[in-house]
């Protein structure tokens, strides 16, 4: 299939472009680079670097590239952020995404995946989360997602689009042979941060938190390797076929990871100590969230190939190791194909 990933070189986005590539489809990439990598785009995927709020753009590449489904990872997602800057994650995250719809409506594609998100659910009731629990986000960033979620409900039942919306929990680790991996500035997620303070690129690492209702008394979350995410988003396209198809997926591993777990991990992975500063909690953090995503495993038959946190630590630490400054000092990826650039 022609496949538009929108927000393709950050970091989820370039680990499924690649996994495309493996199963044989045809991507491109659509990106701003405000926060992505033009060398975490694989060498010869077309790449057009264009806002996803520029409909005109937007549909101009639609076109060019004969696309039939569009996947869109492009997002704002720093939590603490949405809180202080809601604007800035408004029109980015929600109004963004209805230009690209209207766009991509205009364009004539019928098909589309969604990244959505855990915080959809805000502090949820029960544990396991399942789709069918009440969505109630407790931060603007929840909200963006889910006001996008309820638009998609809204074109399939008036234009029969077809969608799938996963709403994933951790997203961690990197390509099992190193050659990409996760470069966020800032960073804020707990694997690559514990892995900068066993090298030493950050003296400590600030640990929120060791007094939760919980077996070591720091937050539980649900870490899911990046290509497993991938793989899933390739495993409905058949399901995207009929028009109007509605669809929501929790995407995890269903096994809760304490934060001193995944510092553990990273100390056995690296060979080194952390050195770890207790802090207090922080607001909005709950104890613990963790999947259950049996249904994507019963109707996509998704599994995971990195069910523990040995497994996604490791991979994590391949590129880190290799790429101590990211994509920071990469030459610029060969591309065989002409940018086009806006
Ligand atoms: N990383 C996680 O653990 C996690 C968890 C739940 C949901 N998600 C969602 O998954 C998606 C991808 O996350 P990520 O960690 O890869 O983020 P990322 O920041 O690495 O990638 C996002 C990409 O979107 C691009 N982008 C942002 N705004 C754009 C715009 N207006 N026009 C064009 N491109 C734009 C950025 O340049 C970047 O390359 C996001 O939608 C995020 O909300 C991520």
């Amino acid at each position: 299939m022609n496949v538009l990933v929108v927000g393709g070189a950050g970091y989820i986005g370039s680990h499924c472009v690649r996994q495309l590539l493996a199963a044989g489809h045809r991507p491109a990439v659509l990106d701003n680079l405000v926060y992505g990598h033009r060398a975490a785009v694989a060498p010869g995927v077309a790449f057009h670097e264009v806002n996803l709020g520029d409909e005109a753009a937007v549909e101009r590449v639609l076109r060019a590239e004969r696309i039939e489904l569009v996947m869109h990872f492009a997002a704002y997602c720093y939590v603490g952020e949405s809180v202080t800057d809601p604007l800035k994650y408004y029109f980015n995250n929600s109004v963004g995404t209805l230009q690209l719809l209207r766009a991509t409506l205009n364009a004539g594609v019928k098909q589309f995946v969604f990244s959505s998100t855990c915080a959809t659910y805000g502090a949820p009731a029960a544990l396991p989360i399942t789709e069918t629990m009440p969505q109630a986000p407790i931060n603007p960033y929840g909200q963006t997602k889910l006001d996008v979620e309820n638009a998609l409900k809204a074109l399939a039942a008036a234009h029969g689009l077809s969608f799938a919306a996963f709403r994933y929990f951790n997203a961690a680790g990197a390509a099992e042979d190193g050659a990409i991996g996760e470069d966020h500035t800032p960073e804020t997620h707990l694997i690559p941060l514990a892995i900068d303070a066993a090298t030493g690129r950050r003296p400590h690492l600030e640990l929120f938190g060791a007094d939760y209702p919980t077996p070591d008394g720091t937050c539980l979350r649900d870490y899911v390797h990046v290509d497993d995410l991938s793989r899933a988003h390739i495993a409905v396209f058949p399901k995207l076929a009929k028009p109007g198809t509605v669809l929501f997926y929790n995407l995890g591993t269903g096994r809760p990871t304490s934060n001193c777990e995944v510092i553990r991990a990273v100390e056995k992975a690296t060979g080194r100590k952390i050195k770890v500063i207790e802090s207090p909690r922080r607001a909005g953090d709950p104890a613990a969230l963790y999947a259950d995503s049996s249904k994507a495993q019963r109707e996509l038959g998704w599994s995971v190939k990195f069910p523990d946190i040995d497994a996604i630590v490791a991979t994590a630490w391949k590129w880190h190791s290799a790429h101590p400054d990211g994509y920071g000092k990469f030459p610029p990826a060969a591309d065989p194909q002409p940018n086009i650039r806006r």
